[in-house]
């Protein structure tokens, strides 16, 4: 027995592996094994040989069952740290790309006009879409007869039978945000009000939504001259080339005097749109002097201050900067359309960190 013994334990000590580990195991203890082999010979002994010799077979099996298990686990556990130190993880490195929907191009054009025009100095200034036919109209100086009223292909609200309130509109442009502004902080004031505009219209270059960017600058010494400065600039930086010519063609609005269309130099060469250069202007929008009777309605003083306004585009403004042909496309929300043209969340745009990427 104590050869047994001191064989098994010699050899389970030495062995270097999880199968080979079970092998021995089978050689003691399996049912042909030399240990289970000596405990069937108890039967043919005396029974005083057998007072002795059960008890120390028991231990023996015990004591070789015990280091098997020990064994083991001592192979498990080397096992493990074996793996710990040929597997390793950078967790330093960056996490690899998820599709995880992207900026539609409506939001990166605004988000890199407002950079703009924040380095300008203005602010960014909303209302409501929902509009009061006063912000909307009147405060802007058109009256319920003139003809701007009925070319806007307005949305009215309902009203309910015997409510003889004038209806509430679905605004038609980002102009009374300008009311709205100046009655809460009167002036001087420089702001840009980017947001959803609403008409009766729909086409390829016409959609019942669409989204404008407002601007207005009110002191008590601006003059078209500013105007036509920022426009450059905007311009020359939203493009992201030198300079930007900008044209003033007279025009007329109820809300300014005098009015200006605000056109930008560019060239067509095959098709393609080339900011800056060439014999072809682009429209880009509307602009001028505030009207005396905007700034009264606003209760800003005309007497001392004045001031000028634009109207523009913002999916104009994406359509020509990013190839965009057709405006209905921003609003139908296909999946492969807005991972074509959309941005990456993580690329804000920056006047120094590159607007677009
Ligand atoms: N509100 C005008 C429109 O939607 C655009 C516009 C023109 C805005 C001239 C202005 C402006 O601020 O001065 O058609």
């Amino acid at each position: 027995m104590d050869d047994l013994k001191s064989k098994y334990l010699t050899l389970i000590d030495s062995v270097g592996d999880e199968t080979g580990l079970e092998d021995l195991r089978v050689q003691a203890l399996g049912k042909k094994g030399e240990i289970s082999l000596q405990m069937r010979e108890l039967g043919k002994m005396t029974p005083e040989e057998r007072q002795t010799a059960g008890p120390a077979l028991n231990a023996l099996k015990d004591e070789i069952n015990s280091a098997l298990i020990a064994k083991k686990s001592a192979l498990g556990d080397a096992a493990l740290d074996a793996r710990l130190r040929s597997e390793w993880l950078d967790v330093t490195l960056p996490a690899r790309d998820r599709p995880a929907g992207s900026i539609h191009p409506i939001s990166q054009v605004t988000e890199e006009v407002t950079a703009i025009f924040a380095d300008m100095g203005f602010s960014v200034a909303e209302g409501p879409q929902i509009e009061s036919d006063w912000y909307n109209f009147d405060a802007l100086n058109i009256p319920g007869h003139h003809p701007a009223r009925a070319e806007m292909d307005t949305f009215y609200t309902h009203r309910s039978d015997g409510d003889d309130r004038p209806p509430h509109v679905l605004r038609t442009h980002t102009s009374p945000v300008q009311i709205r502004t100046m009655e809460a902080q009167g002036a001087p004031l420089r702001i840009i009000c980017p947001g959803r505009v609403y008409r009766a219209d729909y086409d390829q270059t016409h959609t019942p939504m669409f989204n404008q960017i407002e601007g207005l600058a009110i002191d008590k010494d601006i003059s078209m001259a500013n105007l036509k400065w920022v426009l450059e600039e905007f311009a020359a930086a939203f493009f992201e080339v030198d300079k930007i010519e900008v044209r003033f063609r007279a025009s007329h609005f109820p809300f300014t005097e005098p009015s200006a269309e605000i056109d930008f130099r560019c060239s067509w060469v095959d098709g393609q749109l080339k900011l800056g250069e060439g014999d072809d202007w682009l429209e880009a929008g509307g602009s001028g002097m505030v009207h005396p009777k905007v700034l009264e309605a606003a209760g800003v003083d005309s007497s001392v201050y004045q001031g000028f306004a634009f109207g523009l585009g913002i999916d104009r403004l994406a359509m020509l900067k990013y190839g965009i042909p057709d405006l209905r496309a921003f609003f139908d929300s296909d999946l492969r359309w807005l991972r074509h043209y959309g941005f990456q969340p993580r690329d804000v745009p920056t006047l120094h960190g590159g607007l677009s990427k």
